[in-house]
Formats: structure tokens, sequence, C-alpha cells
């Protein structure tokens, strides 16, 4: 962990309360090891990143860090992505094509949206857990790989479990070192300096020097954040763009954000808010409704999963 002008961080993991103190220490202790770890924590919390820095941290840094998105493979596709094929194991195989899993051999593999895996495929990834080798799709010679596997979810555990959509065996195997990435709501100290050290970022890479109006800092303190580090990041970035010497998130930035309410599962907004703001506010309050999962939010607002990535992606 090192610190400077105050704001602690961890690898490329910035905060300085308490909660990221305890975070930090963890990932310290296990960084070193081969553990698997199991990420839980709402989407944009930092679990990729932390992904990231344990595998800078770990003795396999120089080799690969190969992220999968769970999600966003089609479950017919999944098993071949994971494992590979041979030629000729199905139609369209016309070569040998080697997985995820061989792709980050000696090195980490990071299989994120665990919880959206198919339970058939689940079965298939415990078993190789525990046999420690895998056979590629219609292959019959075993494959053997030394890959530390981290896994993240952005739903709860628990609920996952109850719900049949992550294999009670799959959690405790996986779950060698389980790790909760708070939500930014709980770090409240860290709202500011994460928007500050945002913003200095932005200003080294263009050689400016902007600064936050005291209003923008108000506006930070007194917001939700339920897209958490991302949300904040970009709404920074974007108030950055728009704003000269100082930067003022009130208007236009965050004016959506702060003037719509959510309750009860009901969003309000004033006419005129550009459709932007509403657009992005609806899919956060949805994919928060539905506990992150991408799959059920895309399907209630009536989009593909892919677009609603690309949103994610830019919001
Ligand atoms: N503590 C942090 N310090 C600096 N940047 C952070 C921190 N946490 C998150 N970020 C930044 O916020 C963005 C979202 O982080 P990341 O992709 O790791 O979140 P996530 O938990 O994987 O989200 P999702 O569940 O939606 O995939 C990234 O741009 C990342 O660099
Ligand atoms: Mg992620």
């Amino acid at each position: 962990m090192t610190s400077e002008k105050g704001l602690k961080r961890y690898g490329r993991l910035y905060g300085s309360s308490m909660v990221m103190d305890t975070l930090y220490r963890q990932l310290e202790r296990v960084a070193a090891t081969d553990a698997t770890v199991l990420l839980e924590g709402e989407s944009g919390t930092g679990k990729e990143l932390i992904a990231q820095s344990l595998h800078s941290a770990s003795g396999r840094a120089d080799q690969q860090f190969v992220a999968v998105n769970c999600g966003a493979i089609p479950d017919h596709l999944i098993e071949a992505a994971l494992f590979g094929h041979e030629k000729g194991s199905f139609t369209g195989a016309v070569r040998q094509q080697t997985g995820y899993f061989e792709h980050a051999s000696g090195g980490t593999l990071f299989l994120d949206e665990i919880t959206e895996m198919p339970c058939d495929m689940q079965v298939k990834l415990l078993r190789v857990l525990e046999s420690g080798s895998f056979h590629r799709v219609g292959g019959s010679e075993p494959v053997n790989v030394d890959v530390r596997l981290i896994a993240a979810t952005n739903r709860s555990l628990l609920q996952s479990v109850q719900d049949g959509k992550l294999r009670q065996d799959l959690m405790y195997r996986l779950a060698v070192f389980p790790i909760r990435v708070p939500p930014l709501r709980e770090r409240g100290q860290d709202i500011e300096l994460l928007a500050r050290h945002f913003l200095q970022e932005l200003n080294t890479q263009a050689g400016t020097s902007k600064q936050f109006s005291h209003s923008a800092i108000d506006a930070l303190r007194h917001y939700a954040w339920p897209g958490n580090v991302r949300e904040l990041k970009n709404i920074v970035h974007r108030a950055y763009i728009l704003s000269a010497d100082l930067v003022h998130l009130d208007a236009p930035a965050t004016s959506g954000a702060a003037r719509m309410r959510l309750s009860n599962g009901t969003l309000s907004f004033p006419v005129g808010t550009p459709l932007a703001d509403a657009q992005r506010e609806l899919i956060m309050a949805t994919l928060h409704h539905f506990s992150g999962n991408k799959r059920l939010t895309a399907s209630a607002l009536g989009i593909s999963v892919k677009t609603l990535y690309n949103r994610l992606k830019e919001y």
C-alpha cells in the first residue's frame, strides 16, 4: 500500500477510507498466494481493477492476465471459449483452437459475472478446478494448465445460490478467499478524494489545471452514486470537458442525476431533462433493481445485452 498527498492506494486502486484500508490489507495478504479469490460487489466498485492489481502484485505478473465476461458469451459457445476445441469438433470448428484457460497458462484467469455462467458449465468448471485438468471440446487428451483463478459477481452470492444462479458447491470452491468490495456510498470520504484524483489525472494528461467549484464538491457529496466509482469517474470526465477553469458539476453534468429522485422503485424527473441523462439514470436504476443482473436489466429495458454493455461502458 502506498500513499501520496493523503490518498492511499493499492496498485491502481485508490481510496483512503477505513473500508478501503481493510480491503488493501486483505489484498496484500492474498496477492502473493495462488488462492482462488471470489469478489462480490456492485457494478462499478472496482472488481476488475482489483483482479488486475492482484495479478500485478503476484508472482505471475509477467504472465498473462485474461479477463472473461461469462455473461457476454452465448451459452452454447462458453465451453469452447473456456477450454478450446479440436478441429472438426462442431460445425465451423475448422482448426484447433485454444481457450481462455490455456491463454492464461502460468498467469491469472479472471472469470467475471460468474453467476451468468449456465449451470451445466458450472458443474464442468468445478470438475476442472478439482481435477486440475480439462478436455478441449472434442478432445480426448486431458490438458493441464497452471492458472490462478479470480471470479467476480455484482450480485449477492447468497441470493444467487438461493435463486439457483450459482451452484453452492462451486461457490464454496471459488470462495477460498472471498472479498466483499464496498459500494462507494459506504466510503463517503473517498468520494471527494477520488473525484480530485480523477480530475488531477485529466489535468496531467491535458496540461491543464482545472479545479472543482464549491458547488461541485457539494453535488458530489449529496449524490448516492448507484453506479459507484465508474459513474463518479465518468461524471468528472464529462464535467471536465464541459467546464473551463472551474469544474462545475451542478449544471449540466449531474443536473439530471441530482434532480432525479428514486423512491419505491419509481424514477421521477422534471420535464425537459436531457434525454441522455434520463436514459442513463433509467439504465442505472434498473440495473440496481435487478441487483446488477445485466440479462434481466436488458430484457426489462427492451434492449440487447450487448447494447447494455455498450451503454455502461460509455457511462
Ligand atoms: N478504487 C478505485 N480507484 C481508482 N479507480 C477506480 C477504483 N474503483 C474503480 N475504479 C475505476 O472505475 C471503473 C470501474 O471499475 P471496474 O471495471 O473495475 O468495476 P467493476 O466492479 O468490475 O464493475 P462491473 O461489475 O460493472 O463490471 C474503472 O474505470 C476503474 O478504473
Ligand atoms: Mg467488471
